[in-house]
């Protein structure tokens, strides 16, 4: 019966029909042989990103809500602070909080098809990046070739990708935007520092100010770079005896996010001595504290001295765990994981991160990225370690931030960043950084408890073919029925009870979210 039923339908059906019951329909959504899983986002809105926001009273607020679904959307928020308001045509709060305390706010998205409310929480006090940071950082695809019409290009990707409606927010200089001493390229020499010591830029930015306007415009934020040494790794002017005036520089220029990376520091401080390594980064976060500005501090020291221990404790928001993830472009799956996977486990690193400082293992290098040969080519991860990376990023609350060519973004790339169900395990409010539960060989299971009492799990092969992942229960510390979602297909796997298995491709990854039912 069931086979005339069969036979008896168009060849179309049967290919759905086909697909379906092989439990294959991924390989309906694919670009260029790599597979899409995330589901497009649908018509009605849904309010994205993070769900807490920190600010300190007396700084200028910006924050744009997130939301995805057709356009226009309009926006209102009840239960705001004294001082703030929303534009309802595009979501963003502005103002300022004089008072401290911790606000909850309704936020409400609204569009032909619907509307969707949401909790949002905001926190004025002393901490910042209640979350991981989101965002885009220049120096994987222009490293030294970096513009200020780059930098607005890539703002307006932002925008046009729709990687803002789904959280990303910092647009980040990195290296190269300061003079270059001795440098015969016109567009890079010129006089370092102003009359008053503070900074210059170099003429490729010829008006940072007004390049952070454009950046604010959008309802975005803006990143700088600058090293506690004399130079920059580029060797570019750095901040070493000047801290006081390039901060100020910084804050006039409206900058939110300030990358202090080591380099040349090692001439001043030794690399062996705790106090030398912590020196840099208590003066100049006890700089940026003096001022009106919520400026992030992201500290790159490359994991000298376990700074995950003491990051916090020296005014960084985040700091990188390791050296460079791309500084070899052919290595970065070995980097992957050995700095993401073994030295964050092997050194307990979801001990030390929480609300208001995270580990960094560097950024999302996906997309088109310099092979540092003079060309921008596709990444060297398979789209499996790539779905590897962004799983383990989200499950250790690592910051997402994208450092491929935000201009140059592919559809697969693009569903990669933007799967609104990952993102919400990396930026849960509850900041609890997740970590390995078990490993049997190259299969690995990862845990990370969640806000609402669920918790999401990676099941992860780290070998050479597909291999059977399986989470026992009692590694992950549960008991009973667990019901299970697949978070990058945003798909209801069914209830399962003492253990949970699945094939996992190669360096592949499958993401979970396990909830208990009553
Ligand atoms: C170091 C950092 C990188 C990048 C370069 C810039 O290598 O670790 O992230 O900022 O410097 O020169």
């Amino acid at each position: 019966m069931k086979t005339n039923f069969i036979k008896s339908l168009p060849a179309f059906m049967l290919i759905s029909i086909m697909a379906f019951s092989c439990g294959n329909e991924d390989v309906r959504n694919e670009d260029n042989g790599r597979i899409i899983l995330t589901p497009k986002p649908g018509p009605k809105p849904r309010i994205n990103g993070t769900k807490i926001f920190g600010v300190r009273p007396g700084s200028p607020f910006l924050f744009k809500i997130p939301a995805t679904g057709t356009k226009p959307i309009t926006f209102e928020v009840a239960g705001l602070p004294q001082g703030l308001s929303c534009d309802p045509a595009n979501g963003m709060i502005t103002g300022v909080i004089e008072t401290p305390g911790e606000y909850k706010t309704l936020v409400k998205a609204t569009n032909s098809e619907g509307s969707a409310e949401r909790e949002f929480r905001i926190v004025c006090g002393n901490q910042l990046a209640l979350t991981p940071h989101m965002g885009w950082n220049s120096w994987y695809v222009w490293e030294n070739h970096i513009t200020d019409s780059i930098m607005r290009a890539a703002a307006d990707a932002m925008v046009s990708t729709g990687m803002i409606d789904h959280g990303y927010m910092y647009v980040n200089i990195d290296d190269c935007w300061s003079v270059k001493p001795g440098s015969d390229d016109p567009s890079l020499a010129g006089e370092p520092r102003d009359k008053d010591g503070k900074i210059n830029s170099n003429g490729r930015f010829p008006d940072m100010k007004g390049m952070t306007d454009y950046i604010h415009s959008k309802g975005l934020k803006a990143g700088t770079y600058t090293s506690p040494g004399e130079l920059t790794c580029a060797g570019h002017v750095a901040a070493y005896k000047f801290e006081e005036q390039d901060i100020a520089r910084y804050v006039e220029w409206g900058f939110d996010f300030l990358k202090y990376d080591w380099c040349s520091y090692s001439k001043v401080g030794n690399r062996e001595v705790m106090e030398d390594l912590q020196r840099p980064y208590i003066q100049i976060s006890s700089i940026m504290n003096k001022h009106k500005r919520d400026i992030i501090l992201n500290l790159c020291q490359y994991g000298m001295g376990d700074v995950w221990k003491w990051g916090k404790k020296v005014g960084g928001n985040s700091w990188r765990t390791a050296g460079d993830l791309g500084g070899s472009f052919e290595g970065i799956a070995t980097a992957l994981f050995r700095d993401g996977f073994d030295v964050y486990s092997n050194d307990s690193l979801h001990l030390y991160a929480g609300p208001g400082g995270w580990n960094d293992p560097d950024y999302l290098l996906l997309g088109y990225l310099s092979n540092w040969k003079g060309q921008t080519v596709p990444t060297p991860l398979t789209p499996d370690e790539q779905y590897t990376q962004v799983s383990l990023w989200s499950l250790v609350a690592a910051p997402l931030i994208f450092s491929g060519d935000i201009s140059r973004l592919d559809e697969f790339t693009l569903s990669l960043l933007t799967n609104d169900e990952i993102i919400e395990v990396d930026q849960d409010p509850l900041g609890k950084p997740g970590f390995r539960v078990a490993r049997n060989e190259d299969r690995e299971v990862w845990m990370r408890n969640l806000e609402d009492g669920s918790i999401a799990v990676g099941l992860f092969n780290r070998g050479e073919k597909t291999a059977e992942v399986t989470a026992e229960w009692n590694d992950l510390g549960i008991s009973g029925k667990q019901a299970v979602r697949d978070l990058w297909r945003q798909n209801d796997e069914g209830s399962f009870s003492g253990s949970y298995s699945s094939e996992v491709p190669a360096h592949g990854v499958k993401m979970l979210r396990f909830s208990s039912v009553k």
